[in-house]
Protein backbone atom coordinates (compact mmCIF):
# COMPACT_ATOMS: atom_id res chain seq x y z
CA UNK A 1 0.00 0.00 0.00
CA UNK A 2 1.51 3.29 -0.59
CA UNK A 3 -1.16 5.68 0.63
CA UNK A 4 1.39 7.72 2.86
CA UNK A 5 2.22 11.29 3.13
CA UNK A 6 -0.41 13.49 1.08
CA UNK A 7 -2.38 13.19 -2.30
CA UNK A 8 -0.51 14.33 -5.01
CA UNK A 9 -3.85 14.61 -7.06
CA UNK A 10 -7.21 15.42 -5.81
CA UNK A 11 -10.56 14.99 -8.19
CA UNK A 12 -13.00 17.08 -6.18
CA UNK A 13 -16.80 16.84 -6.70
CA UNK A 14 -16.65 16.42 -10.28
CA UNK A 15 -19.66 16.64 -12.12
CA UNK A 16 -20.82 16.31 -15.63
CA UNK A 17 -23.66 15.36 -17.38
CA UNK A 18 -24.37 15.30 -21.40
CA UNK A 19 -28.19 14.93 -22.93
CA UNK A 20 -30.17 12.66 -21.06
CA UNK A 21 -27.22 11.32 -18.71
CA UNK A 22 -25.40 12.86 -15.48
CA UNK A 23 -22.05 10.74 -16.57
CA UNK A 24 -20.11 11.80 -13.11
CA UNK A 25 -22.03 12.79 -10.27
CA UNK A 26 -19.93 14.38 -7.49
CA UNK A 27 -17.05 12.26 -7.98
CA UNK A 28 -13.87 12.90 -5.60
CA UNK A 29 -11.03 10.61 -5.54
CA UNK A 30 -7.56 11.38 -4.83
CA UNK A 31 -4.12 9.75 -5.73
CA UNK A 32 -0.74 9.22 -3.85
CA UNK A 33 2.44 8.88 -5.18
CA UNK A 34 3.36 5.73 -5.95
CA UNK A 35 0.25 4.11 -6.36
CA UNK A 36 -1.69 2.23 -8.42
CA UNK A 37 -5.26 3.07 -8.14
CA UNK A 38 -7.84 1.53 -9.99
CA UNK A 39 -11.21 2.96 -10.96
CA UNK A 40 -13.76 0.37 -11.68
CA UNK A 41 -17.52 0.12 -12.70
CA UNK A 42 -19.74 -1.54 -15.09
CA UNK A 43 -20.13 -0.46 -18.68
CA UNK A 44 -21.60 3.23 -18.97
CA UNK A 45 -20.91 4.31 -15.16
CA UNK A 46 -19.11 7.18 -15.95
CA UNK A 47 -15.00 6.11 -16.19
CA UNK A 48 -13.75 7.12 -19.42
CA UNK A 49 -16.05 10.71 -18.68
CA UNK A 50 -13.76 11.29 -15.49
CA UNK A 51 -10.60 10.45 -17.09
CA UNK A 52 -11.30 12.59 -20.15
CA UNK A 53 -11.94 15.43 -17.65
CA UNK A 54 -8.69 14.89 -15.53
CA UNK A 55 -6.84 14.97 -19.18
CA UNK A 56 -8.21 17.71 -20.12
CA UNK A 57 -10.79 16.76 -23.04
CA UNK A 58 -13.86 17.37 -21.28
CA UNK A 59 -14.74 20.29 -19.41
CA UNK A 60 -16.31 19.57 -15.64
CA UNK A 61 -19.73 21.06 -15.31
CA UNK A 62 -18.67 21.04 -11.52
CA UNK A 63 -15.89 20.27 -9.39
CA UNK A 64 -12.16 20.56 -9.16
CA UNK A 65 -9.30 18.97 -10.07
CA UNK A 66 -6.21 19.54 -7.55
CA UNK A 67 -2.30 18.74 -7.85
CA UNK A 68 -0.50 19.20 -4.62
CA UNK A 69 -3.30 20.33 -2.91
CA UNK A 70 -3.65 23.57 -5.44
CA UNK A 71 -6.42 24.32 -7.97
CA UNK A 72 -5.42 23.50 -12.05
CA UNK A 73 -7.45 24.47 -14.75
CA UNK A 74 -7.14 21.68 -16.72
CA UNK A 75 -8.19 23.27 -19.84
CA UNK A 76 -7.40 21.57 -22.78
CA UNK A 77 -4.76 18.07 -23.05
CA UNK A 78 -1.70 20.32 -23.18
CA UNK A 79 -2.09 21.84 -20.20
CA UNK A 80 -2.48 18.29 -18.66
CA UNK A 81 0.71 17.33 -20.66
CA UNK A 82 2.54 20.43 -19.18
CA UNK A 83 1.27 18.82 -15.29
CA UNK A 84 2.72 15.44 -16.19
CA UNK A 85 0.01 13.76 -16.96
CA UNK A 86 -0.59 11.38 -20.06
CA UNK A 87 -3.25 9.14 -21.20
CA UNK A 88 -3.73 5.92 -22.55
CA UNK A 89 -6.95 6.61 -24.41
CA UNK A 90 -9.87 4.13 -24.71
CA UNK A 91 -10.43 4.74 -27.84
CA UNK A 92 -7.00 5.02 -29.57
CA UNK A 93 -5.25 8.29 -30.33
CA UNK A 94 -2.46 6.98 -32.56
CA UNK A 95 -2.46 8.19 -36.48
CA UNK A 96 -2.20 5.20 -38.54
CA UNK A 97 -0.22 7.03 -41.79
CA UNK A 98 2.23 8.17 -39.22
CA UNK A 99 5.41 6.10 -38.15
CA UNK A 100 5.60 4.34 -34.77
CA UNK A 101 8.36 6.47 -33.63
CA UNK A 102 6.40 9.60 -35.09
CA UNK A 103 3.57 8.67 -32.79
CA UNK A 104 5.05 8.45 -29.61
CA UNK A 105 6.73 11.50 -30.05
CA UNK A 106 3.14 13.53 -31.85
CA UNK A 107 2.90 16.88 -30.42
CA UNK A 108 6.90 16.91 -29.11
CA UNK A 109 8.87 16.26 -31.70
CA UNK A 110 12.77 16.86 -30.98
CA UNK A 111 14.32 19.87 -33.11
CA UNK A 112 17.38 21.67 -33.43
CA UNK A 113 16.95 24.61 -31.55
CA UNK A 114 18.39 27.20 -34.19
CA UNK A 115 16.94 25.46 -37.17
CA UNK A 116 13.99 24.20 -35.69
CA UNK A 117 14.74 20.70 -38.26
CA UNK A 118 13.19 17.49 -36.69
CA UNK A 119 16.25 15.59 -35.12
CA UNK A 120 15.09 12.10 -36.82
CA UNK A 121 17.86 10.30 -35.16
CA UNK A 122 17.19 11.13 -31.78
CA UNK A 123 13.88 10.28 -32.27
CA UNK A 124 14.66 6.98 -33.92
CA UNK A 125 16.57 6.15 -30.72
CA UNK A 126 14.78 6.85 -27.95
CA UNK A 127 11.54 5.65 -29.62
CA UNK A 128 14.05 2.36 -29.49
CA UNK A 129 14.85 2.47 -26.15
CA UNK A 130 11.28 3.71 -24.94
CA UNK A 131 10.01 0.34 -27.35
CA UNK A 132 12.78 -2.05 -25.75
CA UNK A 133 12.47 -1.08 -21.90
CA UNK A 134 8.96 -2.08 -22.43
CA UNK A 135 9.94 -5.27 -24.00
CA UNK A 136 8.08 -4.14 -27.31
CA UNK A 137 9.65 -6.01 -30.44
CA UNK A 138 8.21 -3.20 -33.13
CA UNK A 139 9.76 -1.73 -35.79
CA UNK A 140 10.34 2.53 -34.32
CA UNK A 141 9.68 2.74 -38.65
CA UNK A 142 7.07 1.09 -38.99
CA UNK A 143 3.96 2.79 -40.02
CA UNK A 144 1.33 2.55 -37.57
CA UNK A 145 -1.45 1.29 -39.53
CA UNK A 146 0.37 -1.73 -40.53
CA UNK A 147 0.63 -3.09 -37.27
CA UNK A 148 -2.61 -5.42 -35.72
CA UNK A 149 -4.99 -4.09 -33.17
CA UNK A 150 -2.51 -5.44 -30.12
CA UNK A 151 0.60 -3.75 -31.34
CA UNK A 152 -1.29 -0.40 -31.84
CA UNK A 153 -2.26 -0.84 -28.34
CA UNK A 154 1.33 -1.47 -27.47
CA UNK A 155 2.45 1.54 -29.32
CA UNK A 156 -0.21 3.68 -27.47
CA UNK A 157 1.31 2.81 -24.86
CA UNK A 158 4.59 3.46 -25.17
CA UNK A 159 3.49 6.46 -25.99
CA UNK A 160 2.08 7.34 -22.30
CA UNK A 161 5.39 6.08 -20.85
CA UNK A 162 7.34 8.09 -23.22
CA UNK A 163 6.18 11.22 -22.44
CA UNK A 164 8.05 10.80 -18.54
CA UNK A 165 5.06 11.71 -16.92
CA UNK A 166 4.20 11.43 -13.43
CA UNK A 167 0.17 10.53 -13.41
CA UNK A 168 -0.35 7.78 -16.25
CA UNK A 169 -3.87 7.09 -16.66
CA UNK A 170 -4.60 3.84 -18.62
CA UNK A 171 -8.16 3.44 -19.80
CA UNK A 172 -8.54 -0.33 -20.53
CA UNK A 173 -4.59 -0.67 -21.74
CA UNK A 174 -5.13 -4.72 -22.07
CA UNK A 175 -8.14 -5.12 -23.93
CA UNK A 176 -6.18 -6.09 -27.04
CA UNK A 177 -3.36 -7.88 -25.15
CA UNK A 178 -2.77 -11.47 -24.10
CA UNK A 179 -1.15 -12.84 -20.84
CA UNK A 180 2.60 -12.49 -21.39
CA UNK A 181 1.65 -8.56 -22.91
CA UNK A 182 -0.57 -8.00 -19.75
CA UNK A 183 2.64 -9.55 -17.33
CA UNK A 184 4.87 -7.35 -19.12
CA UNK A 185 3.05 -4.23 -18.97
CA UNK A 186 2.26 -5.13 -15.01
CA UNK A 187 5.64 -5.31 -14.50
CA UNK A 188 6.53 -1.95 -15.80
CA UNK A 189 3.66 -0.32 -13.92
CA UNK A 190 5.16 -1.85 -10.51
CA UNK A 191 8.37 -0.50 -11.62
CA UNK A 192 7.04 3.28 -12.48
CA UNK A 193 5.41 3.30 -8.88
CA UNK A 194 8.34 2.20 -6.80
CA UNK A 195 10.01 5.23 -8.72
CA UNK A 196 6.96 7.41 -7.36
CA UNK A 197 5.02 7.78 -9.93
CA UNK A 198 1.15 7.11 -9.77
CA UNK A 199 -1.41 5.94 -12.18
CA UNK A 200 -5.30 5.20 -12.50
CA UNK A 201 -5.94 2.69 -14.36
CA UNK A 202 -9.52 1.16 -15.76
CA UNK A 203 -10.00 -2.44 -16.93
CA UNK A 204 -13.16 -4.97 -17.21
CA UNK A 205 -10.32 -8.07 -16.51
CA UNK A 206 -10.88 -7.79 -12.73
CA UNK A 207 -8.75 -10.69 -11.92
CA UNK A 208 -6.09 -8.63 -13.11
CA UNK A 209 -6.71 -5.64 -10.87
CA UNK A 210 -6.69 -7.34 -7.99
CA UNK A 211 -3.24 -8.57 -8.59
CA UNK A 212 -1.87 -5.19 -9.71
CA UNK A 213 -2.98 -2.42 -7.53
CA UNK A 214 -2.93 -0.54 -4.29
CA UNK A 215 -6.93 1.30 -4.18
CA UNK A 216 -9.47 0.64 -5.90
CA UNK A 217 -12.46 3.17 -6.24
CA UNK A 218 -15.61 1.70 -7.51
CA UNK A 219 -18.66 3.75 -9.67
CA UNK A 220 -22.16 3.08 -10.39
CA UNK A 221 -24.25 5.05 -12.37
CA UNK A 222 -21.93 7.90 -12.19
CA UNK A 223 -21.67 8.16 -8.05
CA UNK A 224 -18.76 6.51 -6.27
CA UNK A 225 -20.35 3.44 -4.51
CA UNK A 226 -17.14 2.40 -2.58
CA UNK A 227 -14.38 4.79 -2.42
CA UNK A 228 -10.50 4.07 -2.20
CA UNK A 229 -10.78 3.79 1.70
CA UNK A 230 -13.35 1.40 2.33
CA UNK A 231 -12.82 -0.42 -0.99
CA UNK A 232 -11.54 -4.04 -0.44
CA UNK A 233 -9.06 -5.20 -3.50
CA UNK A 234 -11.30 -8.78 -2.96
CA UNK A 235 -12.74 -9.95 -6.46
CA UNK A 236 -16.00 -11.11 -4.60
CA UNK A 237 -16.21 -7.56 -3.02
CA UNK A 238 -15.29 -5.55 -6.33
CA UNK A 239 -17.95 -7.65 -8.61
CA UNK A 240 -21.21 -7.09 -5.66
CA UNK A 241 -20.27 -3.44 -5.36
CA UNK A 242 -20.36 -3.50 -9.23
CA UNK A 243 -23.26 -5.74 -10.06
CA UNK A 244 -25.08 -4.84 -6.81
CA UNK A 245 -25.45 -8.23 -5.64
CA UNK A 246 -23.05 -11.30 -4.97
CA UNK A 247 -22.27 -13.43 -7.83
CA UNK A 248 -21.87 -16.96 -7.11
CA UNK A 249 -20.40 -18.69 -10.83
CA UNK A 250 -18.58 -16.34 -13.23
CA UNK A 251 -18.60 -18.84 -15.86
CA UNK A 252 -21.84 -20.75 -16.03
CA UNK A 253 -21.14 -23.28 -18.61
CA UNK A 254 -24.06 -25.87 -19.85
CA UNK A 255 -22.83 -29.05 -21.80
CA UNK A 256 -24.78 -29.18 -24.96
CA UNK A 257 -22.61 -30.84 -27.06
CA UNK A 258 -23.81 -33.88 -29.06
CA UNK A 259 -22.37 -36.40 -31.12
CA UNK A 260 -23.44 -34.88 -34.65
CA UNK A 261 -20.88 -33.09 -36.27
CA UNK A 262 -22.01 -29.35 -38.04
CA UNK A 263 -18.94 -28.19 -39.10
CA UNK A 264 -15.22 -28.96 -40.34
CA UNK A 265 -12.67 -28.22 -41.43
CA UNK A 266 -9.96 -30.12 -43.13
CA UNK A 267 -6.83 -28.83 -44.29
CA UNK A 268 -6.99 -25.12 -44.38
CA UNK A 269 -4.30 -22.91 -45.94
CA UNK A 270 -4.61 -19.43 -46.57
CA UNK A 271 -1.39 -17.03 -48.01
CA UNK A 272 -2.19 -15.13 -44.64
CA UNK A 273 -0.54 -17.59 -42.57
CA UNK A 274 -3.00 -20.80 -41.57
CA UNK A 275 -1.46 -24.04 -42.41
CA UNK A 276 -2.65 -27.33 -42.66
CA UNK A 277 -5.82 -26.42 -39.97
CA UNK A 278 -8.16 -29.24 -39.13
CA UNK A 279 -11.21 -29.47 -36.70
CA UNK A 280 -14.36 -30.07 -36.48
CA UNK A 281 -17.52 -28.39 -34.18
CA UNK A 282 -20.44 -30.56 -33.23
CA UNK A 283 -23.50 -29.26 -32.91
CA UNK A 284 -23.94 -28.32 -29.29
CA UNK A 285 -20.56 -27.52 -28.91
CA UNK A 286 -18.33 -24.40 -28.47
CA UNK A 287 -14.85 -25.14 -29.80
CA UNK A 288 -12.32 -22.85 -28.52
CA UNK A 289 -9.16 -21.74 -30.21
CA UNK A 290 -6.60 -21.01 -27.42
CA UNK A 291 -2.65 -19.71 -28.32
CA UNK A 292 -0.47 -16.39 -28.03
CA UNK A 293 -1.18 -13.26 -29.73
CA UNK A 294 -0.25 -13.77 -32.97
CA UNK A 295 -0.43 -17.36 -32.97
CA UNK A 296 -3.45 -17.13 -35.86
CA UNK A 297 -6.27 -17.69 -34.29
CA UNK A 298 -7.85 -14.89 -35.68
CA UNK A 299 -6.17 -15.99 -39.26
CA UNK A 300 -8.07 -19.05 -39.07
CA UNK A 301 -11.66 -17.35 -38.68
CA UNK A 302 -10.89 -14.70 -41.02
CA UNK A 303 -10.26 -18.03 -43.43
CA UNK A 304 -13.75 -19.74 -42.52
CA UNK A 305 -15.67 -16.36 -42.64
CA UNK A 306 -14.25 -16.24 -46.00
CA UNK A 307 -12.44 -12.60 -46.08
CA UNK A 308 -8.76 -14.63 -46.80
CA UNK A 309 -9.04 -16.80 -49.66
CA UNK A 310 -8.37 -20.59 -49.27
CA UNK A 311 -5.33 -21.90 -50.61
CA UNK A 312 -6.01 -24.99 -49.85
CA UNK A 313 -8.52 -27.32 -48.26
CA UNK A 314 -11.88 -27.75 -47.31
CA UNK A 315 -14.49 -26.34 -45.50
CA UNK A 316 -17.96 -28.45 -44.92
CA UNK A 317 -21.42 -27.32 -43.14
CA UNK A 318 -24.11 -29.88 -42.69
CA UNK A 319 -22.35 -32.13 -44.52
CA UNK A 320 -21.95 -30.46 -47.30
CA UNK A 321 -18.28 -29.10 -49.15
CA UNK A 322 -19.12 -25.18 -48.85
CA UNK A 323 -17.15 -22.55 -50.38
CA UNK A 324 -16.98 -18.98 -49.46
CA UNK A 325 -15.63 -16.12 -51.55
CA UNK A 326 -16.43 -13.51 -49.44
CA UNK A 327 -18.10 -12.84 -45.85
CA UNK A 328 -21.91 -12.28 -47.70
CA UNK A 329 -20.98 -16.10 -48.69
CA UNK A 330 -20.54 -17.38 -45.44
CA UNK A 331 -23.26 -14.92 -43.84
CA UNK A 332 -25.60 -16.63 -46.53
CA UNK A 333 -24.88 -19.88 -45.47
CA UNK A 334 -25.34 -18.92 -41.87
CA UNK A 335 -22.22 -18.02 -40.29
CA UNK A 336 -21.63 -15.60 -38.01
CA UNK A 337 -18.15 -13.44 -36.96
CA UNK A 338 -18.15 -11.13 -34.19
CA UNK A 339 -14.63 -9.93 -34.73
CA UNK A 340 -12.22 -8.83 -32.34
CA UNK A 341 -12.27 -5.12 -33.20
CA UNK A 342 -15.85 -4.90 -33.71
CA UNK A 343 -16.01 -1.53 -31.94
CA UNK A 344 -14.61 -0.38 -35.11
CA UNK A 345 -15.35 -2.92 -37.61
CA UNK A 346 -19.05 -1.92 -38.96
CA UNK A 347 -20.75 0.03 -36.14
CA UNK A 348 -23.25 2.90 -37.59
CA UNK A 349 -22.02 5.59 -35.21
CA UNK A 350 -25.09 7.73 -36.59
CA UNK A 351 -27.66 5.18 -35.56
CA UNK A 352 -28.98 4.13 -32.79
CA UNK A 353 -28.68 0.64 -31.13
CA UNK A 354 -31.60 -1.15 -33.27
CA UNK A 355 -31.04 -0.19 -36.66
CA UNK A 356 -27.30 -1.65 -35.54
CA UNK A 357 -28.55 -4.46 -33.98
CA UNK A 358 -30.71 -5.50 -36.99
CA UNK A 359 -28.60 -5.49 -39.99
CA UNK A 360 -27.33 -8.62 -40.22
CA UNK A 361 -31.05 -10.12 -40.68
CA UNK A 362 -33.05 -7.60 -41.78
CA UNK A 363 -35.85 -9.15 -43.33
CA UNK A 364 -36.75 -10.70 -39.58
CA UNK A 365 -37.54 -6.74 -39.50
CA UNK A 366 -39.11 -6.20 -42.93
CA UNK A 367 -42.39 -6.75 -44.24
CA UNK A 368 -42.93 -6.13 -47.77
CA UNK A 369 -39.98 -5.25 -48.66
CA UNK A 370 -39.84 -2.09 -45.89
CA UNK A 371 -38.43 -1.61 -42.27
CA UNK A 372 -40.83 -2.19 -40.00
CA UNK A 373 -39.47 0.36 -37.25
CA UNK A 374 -41.64 -1.33 -34.24
CA UNK A 375 -40.09 -4.96 -35.54
CA UNK A 376 -36.84 -3.85 -35.62
CA UNK A 377 -37.03 -1.55 -31.76
CA UNK A 378 -38.73 -4.67 -29.68
CA UNK A 379 -35.47 -6.76 -31.50
CA UNK A 380 -33.65 -4.23 -30.16
CA UNK A 381 -35.25 -3.91 -27.04
CA UNK A 382 -35.04 -8.09 -26.51
CA UNK A 383 -30.85 -7.61 -26.60
CA UNK A 384 -30.92 -4.36 -24.61
CA UNK A 385 -32.38 -7.07 -21.86
CA UNK A 386 -30.84 -10.00 -22.49
CA UNK A 387 -27.16 -8.22 -22.15
CA UNK A 388 -27.89 -5.90 -19.79
CA UNK A 389 -27.31 -2.73 -22.83
CA UNK A 390 -28.04 0.70 -21.48
CA UNK A 391 -31.51 1.58 -21.94
CA UNK A 392 -30.56 4.60 -23.94
CA UNK A 393 -28.89 2.62 -26.34
CA UNK A 394 -32.73 2.18 -27.92
CA UNK A 395 -32.44 5.94 -29.07
CA UNK A 396 -28.64 7.57 -28.89
CA UNK A 397 -26.74 7.10 -31.70
CA UNK A 398 -24.26 4.44 -30.86
CA UNK A 399 -21.26 6.53 -31.27
CA UNK A 400 -21.97 8.49 -28.18
CA UNK A 401 -22.72 5.21 -26.24
CA UNK A 402 -19.46 3.98 -23.85
CA UNK A 403 -17.12 1.36 -25.43
CA UNK A 404 -18.29 -1.43 -23.88
CA UNK A 405 -22.29 -0.29 -24.69
CA UNK A 406 -20.76 -0.55 -28.30
CA UNK A 407 -19.43 -3.57 -28.29
CA UNK A 408 -22.16 -5.23 -26.60
CA UNK A 409 -24.76 -3.67 -29.94
CA UNK A 410 -22.29 -5.48 -31.99
CA UNK A 411 -22.56 -8.61 -30.41
CA UNK A 412 -26.26 -8.48 -30.43
CA UNK A 413 -26.00 -7.95 -33.93
CA UNK A 414 -24.79 -11.49 -34.47
CA UNK A 415 -26.59 -13.15 -32.07
CA UNK A 416 -29.97 -12.06 -33.62
CA UNK A 417 -28.42 -13.13 -37.54
CA UNK A 418 -29.73 -16.04 -36.71
CA UNK A 419 -26.50 -18.04 -37.57
CA UNK A 420 -25.86 -21.76 -37.00
CA UNK A 421 -22.26 -21.41 -36.44
CA UNK A 422 -21.08 -18.19 -34.20
CA UNK A 423 -17.32 -17.21 -34.38
CA UNK A 424 -16.66 -15.17 -31.34
CA UNK A 425 -13.14 -13.42 -31.15
CA UNK A 426 -12.67 -11.85 -28.19
CA UNK A 427 -16.59 -11.42 -27.04
CA UNK A 428 -15.81 -10.50 -23.78
CA UNK A 429 -13.16 -7.98 -24.14
CA UNK A 430 -14.31 -4.55 -22.48
CA UNK A 431 -17.38 -5.48 -21.40
CA UNK A 432 -18.42 -5.44 -17.52
CA UNK A 433 -18.72 -8.69 -15.85
CA UNK A 434 -22.56 -8.44 -15.60
CA UNK A 435 -22.30 -8.44 -19.54
CA UNK A 436 -19.55 -11.05 -19.57
CA UNK A 437 -21.71 -13.55 -18.03
CA UNK A 438 -24.96 -12.89 -19.93
CA UNK A 439 -22.88 -13.65 -22.83
CA UNK A 440 -22.44 -16.77 -21.81
CA UNK A 441 -25.64 -17.55 -20.68
CA UNK A 442 -26.08 -16.73 -24.54
CA UNK A 443 -23.76 -19.20 -25.59
CA UNK A 444 -25.65 -21.92 -23.31
CA UNK A 445 -28.81 -20.59 -25.43
CA UNK A 446 -27.11 -21.07 -28.78
CA UNK A 447 -25.40 -24.29 -27.98
CA UNK A 448 -29.25 -25.57 -26.49
CA UNK A 449 -30.19 -24.73 -30.13
CA UNK A 450 -27.84 -27.21 -31.42
CA UNK A 451 -25.56 -24.54 -32.84
CA UNK A 452 -22.18 -24.52 -32.51
CA UNK A 453 -19.55 -21.65 -31.53
CA UNK A 454 -15.98 -21.17 -32.31
CA UNK A 455 -14.67 -19.47 -29.51
CA UNK A 456 -11.58 -17.60 -29.49
CA UNK A 457 -9.92 -15.98 -26.05
CA UNK A 458 -6.78 -14.96 -24.55
CA UNK A 459 -8.48 -14.94 -21.01
CA UNK A 460 -7.36 -18.36 -20.37
CA UNK A 461 -9.74 -19.27 -17.20
CA UNK A 462 -12.85 -17.63 -19.91
CA UNK A 463 -11.72 -20.03 -22.58
CA UNK A 464 -11.05 -23.35 -20.21
CA UNK A 465 -14.29 -22.73 -18.81
CA UNK A 466 -16.98 -22.01 -21.64
CA UNK A 467 -15.07 -24.43 -24.46
CA UNK A 468 -15.80 -28.07 -24.65
CA UNK A 469 -12.67 -28.68 -26.43
CA UNK A 470 -9.83 -26.46 -27.53
CA UNK A 471 -7.33 -26.32 -30.33
CA UNK A 472 -4.27 -24.82 -29.39
CA UNK A 473 -2.61 -22.50 -31.96
CA UNK A 474 0.67 -21.88 -33.00
CA UNK A 475 1.88 -20.24 -36.00
CA UNK A 476 -0.88 -20.95 -38.00
CA UNK A 477 -1.24 -24.57 -37.16
CA UNK A 478 -3.18 -26.17 -35.05
CA UNK A 479 -0.76 -28.05 -32.29
CA UNK A 480 -3.24 -29.67 -30.30
CA UNK A 481 -6.85 -30.49 -29.81
CA UNK A 482 -8.27 -31.54 -26.29
CA UNK A 483 -11.15 -31.60 -24.23
CA UNK A 484 -11.12 -28.38 -22.12
CA UNK A 485 -11.21 -30.01 -19.04
CA UNK A 486 -8.02 -32.01 -19.84
CA UNK A 487 -5.77 -28.76 -20.34
CA UNK A 488 -4.71 -26.16 -17.93
CA UNK A 489 -3.17 -22.93 -18.19
CA UNK A 490 0.12 -24.46 -18.75
CA UNK A 491 -0.66 -25.86 -21.93
CA UNK A 492 -1.12 -22.12 -23.36
CA UNK A 493 2.36 -21.41 -21.63
CA UNK A 494 4.13 -24.26 -22.98
CA UNK A 495 2.70 -23.35 -26.37
CA UNK A 496 3.79 -19.87 -26.02
CA UNK A 497 7.04 -19.67 -25.26
CA UNK A 498 8.91 -19.84 -28.63
CA UNK A 499 6.70 -17.51 -29.87
CA UNK A 500 8.79 -13.87 -30.69
CA UNK A 501 6.49 -11.26 -29.65
CA UNK A 502 7.47 -9.58 -32.59
CA UNK A 503 5.02 -12.05 -34.50
CA UNK A 504 2.63 -10.91 -32.25
CA UNK A 505 2.32 -7.43 -32.88
CA UNK A 506 3.28 -7.19 -36.26
CA UNK A 507 1.25 -10.24 -37.36
CA UNK A 508 -2.18 -10.92 -38.97
CA UNK A 509 -3.81 -7.35 -38.71
CA UNK A 510 -7.40 -7.39 -38.73
CA UNK A 511 -7.42 -3.61 -38.20
CA UNK A 512 -5.66 -1.49 -41.07
CA UNK A 513 -6.61 1.95 -39.71
CA UNK A 514 -6.86 4.85 -42.08
CA UNK A 515 -7.34 7.65 -39.62
CA UNK A 516 -6.97 8.43 -36.02
CA UNK A 517 -10.05 6.37 -34.84
CA UNK A 518 -8.59 3.31 -36.73
CA UNK A 519 -11.34 3.03 -39.29
CA UNK A 520 -10.41 -0.12 -40.87
CA UNK A 521 -9.48 -0.24 -44.61
CA UNK A 522 -9.00 -3.96 -45.23
CA UNK A 523 -12.18 -5.61 -43.02
CA UNK A 524 -15.55 -3.71 -43.90
CA UNK A 525 -17.68 -6.50 -43.84
N1 LIG B 1 -19.68 12.60 -25.82
C1 LIG B 1 -20.77 12.07 -25.26
N2 LIG B 1 -22.02 12.48 -25.60
C2 LIG B 1 -23.11 11.97 -25.00
N3 LIG B 1 -23.07 11.02 -24.04
C3 LIG B 1 -21.87 10.58 -23.65
C4 LIG B 1 -20.65 11.07 -24.23
N4 LIG B 1 -19.60 10.44 -23.65
C5 LIG B 1 -20.13 9.60 -22.74
N5 LIG B 1 -21.48 9.68 -22.73
C6 LIG B 1 -22.39 8.95 -21.86
O1 LIG B 1 -21.91 9.06 -20.54
C7 LIG B 1 -22.08 7.84 -19.81
C8 LIG B 1 -20.74 7.37 -19.28
O2 LIG B 1 -19.92 6.94 -20.37
P1 LIG B 1 -18.41 6.54 -20.18
O3 LIG B 1 -17.83 6.39 -21.55
O4 LIG B 1 -17.75 7.50 -19.26
O5 LIG B 1 -18.55 5.12 -19.46
P2 LIG B 1 -17.42 4.05 -19.06
O6 LIG B 1 -17.54 3.85 -17.59
O7 LIG B 1 -16.10 4.48 -19.58
O8 LIG B 1 -17.94 2.73 -19.80
P3 LIG B 1 -17.12 1.53 -20.53
O9 LIG B 1 -16.72 0.58 -19.45
O10 LIG B 1 -18.18 0.91 -21.38
O11 LIG B 1 -16.00 2.11 -21.30
C9 LIG B 1 -22.77 6.89 -20.79
O12 LIG B 1 -24.15 6.94 -20.55
C10 LIG B 1 -22.44 7.46 -22.16
O13 LIG B 1 -23.45 7.15 -23.09
MG1 LIG C 1 -14.84 3.67 -20.99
Amino acid sequence: MHRSGNPVWELVGITKSFPGVKANDNVSLSIYPGEIHALLGANGCGKTTLIKIFSGVYHPDAGTILMGGKPVKMETPTVARSHGIATVFQEFSLVSSLTVKENIFLGRLPIRDKSRVVRWNIMRDEASRILESLEIDIDPDEEVGNLSVSGQQLVEIAKAFAADASMIILDEPTTALGTDEIANLHRLLRHMAQKGKSMLYVSHRLDEVVDLVDSVTILKDGRVVSAAEESEIDLGYIVKKMVGEEVKDYYPKVVNKTDNQLFEVCGICTANKVNDVSFSVQRGEVFGLGGVLGSGRTEIARAIFGIDSLTAGTIHLNDQPVSFRSPQDAIRAKIAFVTESRKIDGLFFNFAGPPNISIANLSAVMKRGLIQPRKEALAGLSYIDKLNISPESQTKLVGLLSGGNQQKVILSRWLFSGADVFILDEPTQGIDIGAKIALFHLVNEITAQKKGVILISSDHDELLAISDRIGIVREGRIVKIAEAKDLRHEDFVQSSVEKPLSVAVNAGAIVQGDNDRNIPRSSRY
